[in-house]
């Protein structure tokens, strides 16, 4: 089987033949192929429309985002900075801000680069709002994500846009100081930072326990 990204030259829109890519399949298709199994998902997940089923009509619409001059495989595991950013202006117009309208979306990604989404969540009780970082996060805890190693963010009226405090502290109880948090700075402008940079001297619970553990058996 082999997997290219073509021009989606049977559009007849101009704008999107320059926009859209597809991923061409041809060969013997391998349902199981991992690199196809992604693209699916991707397609799915960010709403493009399937020209055909990719199986019968061995395509898959690309969105813009993924086009780019990267290799096939990149764009079907989009955690370069960039790409990150991209997914998650995706997502901006799923945040539930009513009260703010300061809308925010983040994503992060797992050690096998699953990518887990997030947006701002508000409620008529102020406080109970939660943060798109802290979503994506929890949201990648509950489905059994291990290893977060970045997180991207993106808010609609302010960039680069800042992590709060509290989800700060989040980011540290799941990515490593090393661990890199990116910011949309608007265009193709990207601000990063390391987790360590963003919070440094974390409280950090396991270390805690593990020094009460010892001074307790002293
Ligand atoms: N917000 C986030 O989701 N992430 C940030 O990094 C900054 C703030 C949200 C919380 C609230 O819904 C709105 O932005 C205004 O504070």
């Amino acid at each position: 089987m082999k997997i290219e990204m073509v021009p989606a030259i049977e559009s007849e829109s101009a704008e999107d033949q320059t926009k859209v890519m597809r991923l061409k399949v041809t060969g013997p298709i391998d349902p199981a192929d991992a690199v196809l199994r992604r693209a699916r998902e991707l397609v799915q997940r960010t709403g493009s429309t399937s020209m055909g089923s990719p199986l019968n009509g061995r395509s898959l619409r690309v969105p813009s985002f993924l086009r780019s001059d990267c290799s096939l495989t990149q764009a079907v595991a989009p955690t370069s900075p960039r790409e990150l950013i991209a997914h998650a202006r995706s997502l901006l117009k799923r945040a539930y801000a009513p009260y703010s309208h300061f809308p925010v979306a983040a994503v992060v990604v797992d050690a096998q680069g699953r990518v887990f989404e997030g947006v701002n969540v508000e409620n008529a009780s102020y406080g109970l709002t939660i943060c798109a970082e802290r979503v994506a996060i929890f949201s990648a805890i509950a489905a059994g994500a291990t290893g977060l190693s970045s997180l991207a963010v993106t808010a609609q009226k302010l960039k680069p846009v800042t992590p709060c405090g509290a989800c700060r502290q989040v980011i540290a109880e799941f990515l490593s100081a090393e661990a890199q948090v990116h910011s949309d700075g608007g265009g193709d402008a990207i601000v990063t930072w390391s987790v360590g940079e963003l919070l440094p001297h974390a409280f950090e619970p396991r270390v805690s326990v593990e020094t009460a553990l010892a001074s307790a058996a002293e």
